[in-house]
């Protein structure tokens, strides 16, 4: 589960502050999909950073599955980042030179690779249906293909959870409807908590959880505050 408490992050630039988010609460129950919604520059991606302990808030509190992400120090939120959250990035940020298995244990290259951990990454590979293109790099891919071999590198690590900032935004249509296709499968199976930054609502289900975002607040639905009317009065 991840709580989200009054969050509030702002950016020195220069003589500016920009109030990229404002006071933030939310909760995401473990195992479920959510979305993040909202227009460019709205606070979607500062979020999502602040939930992989990419980045501190100025105020507030965050915590994942009981750890809180705010009060680590740096060395301990890049330990926690690496074992703990995949990320899945909308330029894939795939290595060049290396082949998509590479690309896939690159969260384990500092520790070294054991055949256990290699086999694994075929095995993630076959998984998004890549088996065939595991020596392949990365400029011998189409994108969506990438971005699978980026979805695989997020999953090697069996993530709690995954955190994705326009998975989709530099794909065509019928790419992004695999890459999604592939992380409701990959999502259900391994009950992993899913939380993606998009603007393209195509993808989004009923089942989903939606927190929509504006000028650095989630907006609160109608039937969110019945909902919470109801719940206060019982
Ligand atoms: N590192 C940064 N330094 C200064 N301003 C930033 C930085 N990151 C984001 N911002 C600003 O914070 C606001 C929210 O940005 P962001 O979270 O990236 O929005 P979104 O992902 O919804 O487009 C924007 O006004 C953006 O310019
Ligand atoms: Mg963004």
């Amino acid at each position: 589960m991840i709580d989200v408490a009054d969050v509030k992050k702002s950016y020195r630039s220069g003589e500016r502050t920009v109030e990229a988010l404002r006071g933030v609460t939310c909760t995401i129950p473990k195992g479920r999909f959510a979305f993040i919604v909202g227009p460019s520059g709205s606070g979607k991606s500062t979020l999502l950073y602040l939930m992989g302990a990419l980045d501190r808030p100025t105020s507030g509190q965050i915590t994942v599955s009981g750890t809180d992400l705010t009060a680590m120090t740096e060395a301990e939120q890049n330990v926690y980042r690496r074992d703990h959250i995949g990320f899945i990035f909308q330029a894939f940020n795939l290595i060049s030179n290396l082949s998509a298995v590479e690309n896939v244990l690159i969260p384990y290259l500092p520790r070294g690779i054991t055949p256990e951990l290699q086999a694994r990454a075929v095995e993630l590979l076959t998984q998004v249906g890549l088996g065939g293109r595991v020596d392949h790099r990365p400029y011998q891919l189409s994108g969506g293909e990438q971005q699978r071999v980026a979805i695989a590198r997020a999953l090697i690590k069996n993530p709690e959870v995954v955190l994705a900032d326009e998975p989709t935004g530099e794909l065509d249509s019928k790419s992004g409807d695999e890459i999604y296709r592939i992380l409701r499968r990959l999502q259900a199976e391994r009950q992993t908590t899913l939380v993606v930054v998009t603007h393209d609502r195509r993808f989004i289900t009923p089942s989903d959880l939606v927190l929509e975002i504006q000028d650095g607040l989630l907006k609160v639905h109608e039937s969110e505050r019945e909902h919470n009317l109801s719940e206060a009065q019982v």
